[in-house]
Parts: C-alpha cells; structure tokens; sequence
C-alpha cells in the first residue's frame, strides 16, 4: 500500500462537513479581484479548477474596508462582494469540492493609502521595525500606524461577525479566522506590537482577549463546526520576536479545547523545529490542543503523510504548489510529476 493513502481517505470536519481527502488548499492571496475588491469569474474558475482539494480556504478576505493592505485583495463586507463569491463557491460545489473563507484585517500591515490618507490601526502605535517597503508601491514605507481605541477594538470584532455571515451567505461551507502572519489579531497576541495597558493588553490573558471575543461574535453568529482557525505562534514576519510570546500561546492554545472548532491551522512558511517550542509548530500546537489540526509550511504529499501518520496533524495544507498545480491532487494521487512553484506565476491567475 503507498505510504500516501492516508491522505485519501475521506475525513469528518465538525458536524455535516465530509472532506474527500486530507488535502487542504492553503490560503493563497492572489490580489486579483476587480477595484470593488469583488471576486471575478476568473477567480471563479481559478478556484473551481482545484476543487479536488478536500477542502479550499480561501485567499484571505477583508472584512472592510479598514482592514486593507494589499491591493485587489477581495472582501466580505458588501453585497456585490457576496455575489461575487456566490460564484466562486457555487463553481466549486459544482465541481465536488468544499470551501472555507478566510477572513482577515491586516492592522498595521497597511498603509493610509487605503484609508483615505488615515493612518492603518494596530493594537499600538508601534511601527514594524525597519518600517520596510509596502508591497506593489512605488517605494512606499510602512508607517507608524495608531492605536485602536476601544469603540473601533468592539467595531472591527463586529465586523468579523458580519463578515462570517455573509461567508455563509455566499454559500461557504465555514470561515477561517485569520489569526496568524503578523495581521491584526496576531498583532494582539505579540509583545513587540501590544503595548496596550488596558483589558488587551500587559498580560496573556488580556493579549489574548480580542481574539477569543472574535471567536465568541463569530460563534454567535455561525455554528462553532464551521469556524477554523490560523495561528502563528512562531511566524515573525513583520514582528520581533519576544521571549514572552511563547507565555500568550501556551495560555490561548489550551483555552481553545472549550470550543468546538472545525480545526486549528498552523500559519507557517517552513514548518521546521524550534528548540524552545521542543518541536515544529504543528507539534506545538497538537501538544495544546485536542481538536482537529491542520499543518502547514514546506509539506510534500510524502512528508504531509508522514506527519498524519505519526499522529502530528490530521490534514495537511499545500500551498504554493496548489498554484504551480491546479491537479495537484489528481498528480499526486497517479504519482505523476509536479510543476515546480515559481513567483512568477504570482502573475497570471490560472
Ligand atoms: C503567494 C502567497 C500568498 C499567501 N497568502 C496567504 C493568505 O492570504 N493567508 C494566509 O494565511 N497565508 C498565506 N500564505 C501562506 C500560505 O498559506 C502557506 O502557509 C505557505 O505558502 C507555506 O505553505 P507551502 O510551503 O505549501 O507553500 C501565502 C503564501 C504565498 C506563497
């Protein structure tokens, strides 16, 4: 029997949902929604030719307007961005697959230019260090953004709700909460960028606070099955690190056994092993929590199904070689061979 055939069979996520396989489609933002930030028909094939994936999570998905910082990155937050993804999910429905949105606020990984010349909002007015150059600008820097106060803090967790709401409306089959990769909830659950001295911030519990008030207006909203969850605790990407950060991970990965979540996903480029985590993230993580757990970064078929098998992860997320190969499933499955992921293919969306 191929070592591989444990990524083949079909796998129970939170009530009524059955994944055809482990594979999971990571999300990929592809910035080529139209200036509305709607999907388009374009998007909807792209999506609907990797429907064999057992599950897709989408590109990550504004949930407003503040929140942006990447251009044409597609939203949740109107109706014709409702309908535009209706399109997408109904193409991947009809091609057998199933379909998450992940929803998503950047925080301080923005710039005014998306807010009308308004600084971007952070837990703190604390710059990325080295401030860095904005993505797809002419030389633009980060700035320093300023500190939410508590009415937007109630506001922007308001508008994950909303936008988990209209996920579902537009026929998704769950979202995932974007909590990793150094946007805006991460940036909650970091020292280097909460230096809040109220209820979110000075201790774990309070860091960790928007967060878990996010899960609990998202799950009042939809049933608990259908929320994922993506978490980074060792992506610093546009953070410092702090030797506390460990301290707000083990508190929060724990407290997440009293819901009943569709999965906790690891948010990671190279899933390799940390001394001070005593293994990769992934087994930081399954060490913490009981449910469902999705690995990610740097996984082949070969390796994702080895990580199944020695009981570090239940599905494996595939990432840039779900846009080097819309099959990637089908060639893995007949064992044929892959097209190497290029960033040049970041280009065009096929
Ligand atoms: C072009 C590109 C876009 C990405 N966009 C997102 C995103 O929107 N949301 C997210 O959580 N991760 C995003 N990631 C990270 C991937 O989901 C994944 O974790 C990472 O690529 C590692 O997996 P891989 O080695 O299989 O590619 C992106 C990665 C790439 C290469």
């Amino acid at each position: 029997m191929s070592p591989l055939n444990t990524l083949f069979h079909s796998v129970d996520l939170g009530a009524n949902l059955t994944l055809n396989n482990r594979i999971i489609m990571a999300p990929l933002t592809r910035s080529m929604a139209d200036d509305d930030l709607v999907p388009t028909d374009a998007m909807a094939a792209y999506y609907g030719r990797r429907a064999d994936a057992g599950l897709i999570i989408s590109e990550a998905t504004l949930v407003s307007q503040d929140g942006q910082g990447y251009p044409n990155t597609p939203g949740l937050y109107t109706q014709v961005q409702i309908d535009g993804w209706k399109k997408v999910t109904q193409r991947v429905h009809q091609n057998g697959g199933k379909i998450f949105a992940q929803i998503w606020h950047t925080g301080r990984v923005s710039h005014s230019i998306y807010h009308n010349g308004e600084l971007p909002m952070a837990p703190s007015a604390v710059p990325i260090v080295g401030h860095g150059h904005v993505p797809r600008t002419e030389n633009l820097e980060y700035e320093t953004p300023r500190a939410m106060t508590l009415s937007e803090i109630k506001r922007v967790q308001h508008q994950f709700a909303v936008a988990a709401k209209n996920a579902i409306e537009a026929g998704f089959d769950g979202v995932e909460i974007h909590g990793a990769n150094s946007y805006l909830i991460d940036e909650f659950l970091h020292w280097d960028s909460n230096r809040r001295v109220d209820e979110y911030g000075g201790t774990v519990e309070n860091m960790a606070r928007f967060l878990f008030e996010i899960i609990d207006q998202v799950k009042a909203v939809i049933p608990e099955s259908k929320i994922g969850l993506r978490l980074s605790p060792q992506a610093y990407i546009n953070l410092e690190h702090d030797e506390r950060d460990k301290q707000v991970f083990d508190y929060l990965l724990p407290r997440l056994n009293q819901y009943d979540l569709a999965y906790v996903h690891t948010g990671m480029f190279a899933d390799v092993p940390y001394e001070h985590l005593e293994g990769t993230v992934t087994q930081y993580i399954r060490k913490h929590y009981r449910g469902t757990v999705i690995a990610s970064g740097g996984y082949s078929a070969e390796s994702g199904a080895a990580a199944v098998k020695n009981g570090d992860a239940d599905l494996i997320a595939i990432g840039r070689s779900f846009i080097a190969n819309p099959d990637y499933v089908e060639k893995v499955k007949h064992d044929k061979a892959l097209i190497e992921y290029d960033n040049d293919m970041l280009n065009e969306l096929y």
